[in-house]
Formats: C-alpha cells, sequence, structure tokens
C-alpha cells in the first residue's frame, strides 16, 4: 500500500479511494463510510497547514485516515493518535502499517483530554471531536489539546457549522443515525476567543460547504 509522495493526491476522489484500498480489512458498510469521509471532511484543506517533516499530533483521530493521509504522503516525520475508542484505535495502528510507514506513528487510548501525551508537537488537530464532548468540558478539552502545541506550532480545529439552520439539521441527523447522539454544536466564536485568550493568533477561519454540511476550519498559530 505505500506510496511516494509524488504520486499522492489530496484531490477528494483521489482521497476517497486511497482510503477504500487502505482498510480493506473493516466491514464493507465502515468500509464505504470511511472512504467517503473525504466528500465530508475537507481532508484537502487540513493538509494544506500541515508543514513538510512535521511532528503532529490528531486529538480524538478515530479510526486514523487523517494521520494515514500525512503518512502515505510522506507529510509527516511523526504521529502521535489518541482517543478514547480502542476498537477504532486498533483499525487506525492497522492502516497506519499498510501505509508502509507505521513505524513513524504510534497510538494511545486515553481516559480523558488530560491524558494526552505529555509533549510538544509542530501541529495539534482536533477534527469533529469536540462536538462530542459535553459543553461543560469543552473549554478544558480545548486548553489541554493547546498545552501540546509547541513554539510557533499550530493548533488546526475543524468541526461543524452552527449555521445555516439546513446544514446544522443535516450535521444532527447524521450523528443521531451515526452515533446516537443529538449533539450540539460548538460555538465557534467562544472557542476563537479561548484559544485566543490562551496565546495563540487565529491565522485563517474557513467555512467549508461539503454535500449536505458544513465545516468550520480554524488554524491558530502559537505566538
Ligand atoms: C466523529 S469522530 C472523528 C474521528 C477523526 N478525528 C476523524 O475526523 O475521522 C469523533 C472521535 O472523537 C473521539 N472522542 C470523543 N470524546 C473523546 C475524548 N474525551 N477524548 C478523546 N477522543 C474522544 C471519539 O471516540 C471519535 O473517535
Amino acid at each position: 500500500m505505500s506510496s511516494s509522495s509524488a504520486s499522492f493526491s489530496y484531490d477528494r476522489q483521489a482521497l476517497s479511494r486511497f482510503l477504500y484500498d487502505l482498510y480493506d480489512y473493516e466491514p464493507k458498510l465502515l468500509r464505504r463510510l470511511i472512504s467517503a469521509r473525504p466528500y465530508v471532511c475537507p481532508f484537502d484543506h487540513l493538509e494544506r497547514h500541515i508543514p513538510s517533516d512535521a511532528k503532529v499530533l490528531d486529538v480524538g483521530c478515530g479510526n486514523g485516515a487523517l494521520l494515514a493521509i500525512l503518512l502515505a504522503s510522506e507529510r509527516i516525520r511523526q504521529g502521535v493518535g489518541c482517543d478514547v475508542n480502542g476498537d477504532a484505535l486498533a483499525s487506525a495502528t492497522k492502516a497506519a502499517e499498510r501505509t508502509g510507514r507505521g513505524e513513524r506513528v504510534t497510538f494511545r487510548q486515553i481516559g480523558g483530554f488530560e491524558e494526552l501525551p505529555d509533549d510538544r508537537f509542530d501541529v495539534v488537530t482536533m477534527v469533529d471531536v469536540l462536538h462530542h464532548v459535553p459543553e461543560a468540558d469543552r473549554a478544558q478539552a480545548v486548553a489541554q489539546a493547546l498545552r501540546r502545541v509547541g513554539p510557533n506550532g499550530l493548533f488546526l480545529f475543524k468541526d461543524m457549522v452552527e449555521k445555516p439552520f439546513l446544514r446544522r439539521l443535516a450535521h444532527n441527523l447524521d450523528d443521531l443515525l451515526f452515533s446516537g447522539e443529538w449533539v450540539r454544536q460548538v460555538k465557534t466564536a467562544a472557542l476563537e476567543r479561548e484559544v485566543e485568550a490562551a496565546g495563540f493568533r487565529l491565522l485563517k477561519s474557513e467555512d467549508i460547504p461539503r454535500v449536505f454540511y458544513g465545516n468550520t476550519l480554524r488554524v491558530f498559530q502559537r505566538l
């Protein structure tokens, strides 16, 4: 499954095909859902903010699709993925190995965000995780992620939009179907204030519509 960075494409269709082939050990429905993700989640936008040779921490990495993409494209020198879900991490480990560069990443099961590795990273990513965290715990979750960002490092935050109503509803229905939760979207303006107050500046702010859904991407840099 290994590929050279020169031949790697971040085009949505190519990413979808890559993930479909990579996760061939998963049951068919899950494999199809993983391979559909690039059409909904803007991995192509996230990738643009990850410098070459970066050391990356993916908070709430799930089945490790982002790290697998970054490994296969030879973008990162080192990665750590953390999640509460042990089954997802087992799948992430297998996917990373199948890129041929599994030795560059480790996966760790955590019981809470305070258990994130006590290390500093060039980039810390949090992709579609915070809306699953109870509202009262969100500020602390973000604070723990920010503590792992090294000097001049980046915090890449991706979640789902609060509006327009129909895109928000699409997200709610999706999570109701797939995770059994009626989630409450992240209040992005409040999040921006929290991250800036922690000593970061907002470098990029994008709302990215995909199919019925709306993504919010925020890129912060430690000052
Ligand atoms: C929608 S999935 C996103 C997975 C991955 N980031 C992606 O974009 O493909 C949300 C993930 O957040 C994880 N999660 C939820 N609460 C968490 C917590 N307190 N600590 C770590 N991970 C958590 C879930 O287990 C799940 O894997």
